[in-house]
């Protein structure tokens, strides 16, 4: 996970605040403040300092969470300042060998990429810097009550609250797809029966879509570089929306009809374009909760949120 420690020295977000720098005001300067003030990852720190934490390590036998690399690996990878969190070297790569050029305004991306800065343009590159701390997770910190995690690219870049120019985002539907094709590639390398089921759920995922899930780091790598259109959008969510008489016929145990459908709204939401359908309302609460999913309502839901969809449909 943190192989790009190797390349260089961390040298702490302190680096990177000056108001010269990216802890200006100006939109193109406020990285910092943004990072500090509204991005989840500032306060990965101060979770393991809560009691849930304290919690977790003591089912595990073990002490102080700050001090767990079991915890840190992924609330505090930073070598020397835990304090900062998840902060801009975990994502843009220890800074020691980029810091001085990174600043020319000559150099290219690629030039600084080869200089040592982790490459997050595109989804392919992105997804692969966020899954290291989003998907996978040991089963034992899983059952000592630890959140269980679901990859989601499009939707975890928003919720991040962006810090660069959106015109470097792809479309939604375009990140969506190729962040559950790396969370399923991230399952798949290291299977564990606790995470089986998620697993099986993303296979099921991309079947549906028409893809041969025993290759997700292909289809991966291939979404990314489509060029994507409204067509592709339309098609994915023609697609997920027939899957409605899956559920209103189930064929399969209701567990795991009830995981599907978990990812299933979370899809919807990302390839909705932000449209306010009553339905997907509806079908997010539906989903809520594994033990009360009750498959024919949210198939009859879903088929009928198939029929607006076609019936506004260009
Ligand atoms: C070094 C590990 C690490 C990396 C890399 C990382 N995250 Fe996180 N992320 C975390 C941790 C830990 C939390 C939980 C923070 C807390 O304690 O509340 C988190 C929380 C979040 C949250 C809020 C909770 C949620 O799931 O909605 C979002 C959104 C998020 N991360 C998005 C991203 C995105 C997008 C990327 C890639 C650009 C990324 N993260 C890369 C570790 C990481
Ligand atoms: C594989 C990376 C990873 C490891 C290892 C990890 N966490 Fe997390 N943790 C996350 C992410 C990501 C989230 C955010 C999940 C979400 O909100 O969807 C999170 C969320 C949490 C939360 C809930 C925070 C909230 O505000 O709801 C707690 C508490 C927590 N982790 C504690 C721990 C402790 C204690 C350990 C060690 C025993 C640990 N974590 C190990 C990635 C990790
Ligand atoms: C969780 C991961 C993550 C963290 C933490 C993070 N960044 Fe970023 N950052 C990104 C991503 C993703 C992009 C988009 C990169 C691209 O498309 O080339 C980005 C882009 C940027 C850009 C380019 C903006 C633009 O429009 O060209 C700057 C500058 C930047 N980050 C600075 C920082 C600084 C400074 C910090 C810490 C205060 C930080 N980042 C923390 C993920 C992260």
């Amino acid at each position: 996970m943190l192989a790009h420690a190797q390349n260089g020295r961390f040298l702490g977000a302190g680096s990177c605040s000056t108001s010269g720098c990216h802890g200006g005001a100006a939109d193109q300067s406020r990285q910092f403040v943004i990072w500090q003030e509204f991005d989840p990852h500032a306060r990965a720190y101060a979770t393991l300092t809560m009691g849930r934490s304290w919690r977790m390590t003591e089912a595990l036998g073990l002490g102080d969470p700050t001090r767990e690399p079991r915890c840190t690996t992924c609330h505090a990878p930073h070598p020397t300042q835990i304090r900062e969190g998840v902060s801009c070297e975990n994502c843009h790569g220890a800074a020691e060998f980029w810091l001085r050029t990174h600043t020319r305004a000559d150099y290219t991306h690629e030039e600084r990429v080869r200089a040592g800065m982790r490459n997050l343009r595109g989804a392919y590159h992105r997804a692969n810097a966020c899954v290291a701390c989003h998907q996978w997770i040991e089963p034992e910190l899983l059952r000592a009550g630890h959140p269980e995690l679901m990859f989601e690219l499009d939707g975890q870049l928003a919720g991040m609250k962006r810090h660069w120019r959106k015109s470097l985002d792809q479309p939604a539907g375009q990140q969506w797809l190729v962040g559950q094709a790396v969370a399923l590639r991230e399952l798949a390398a290291q299977p564990t029966r606790e995470l089986e089921p998620q697993r099986a759920v993303l296979e099921w995922l991309l079947q549906v879509l028409g893809e041969n899930p025993e290759e997700p780091d292909a289809i991966a790598r291939r979404v990314a570089a489509e060029s994507w259109s409204d067509a592709h959008t339309a098609n994915v969510l023609d697609r997920l929306l027939q899957t409605a008489d899956q559920f209103e016929q189930p064929t399969a145990p209701r567990d795991v009809l009830a995981r599907r459908a978990e990812r299933l709204v979370l899809a919807l939401d990302r390839l909705s374009g932000g449209q306010p359908w009553p339905e997907l309302e509806r079908l997010f609460r539906q989903a809520q909760s594994r033990p009360d999913f009750v498959p024919e309502m949210f198939g009859a839901t879903l088929r009928q949120l198939r029929d607006r969809v076609r019936n506004t449909a260009p």
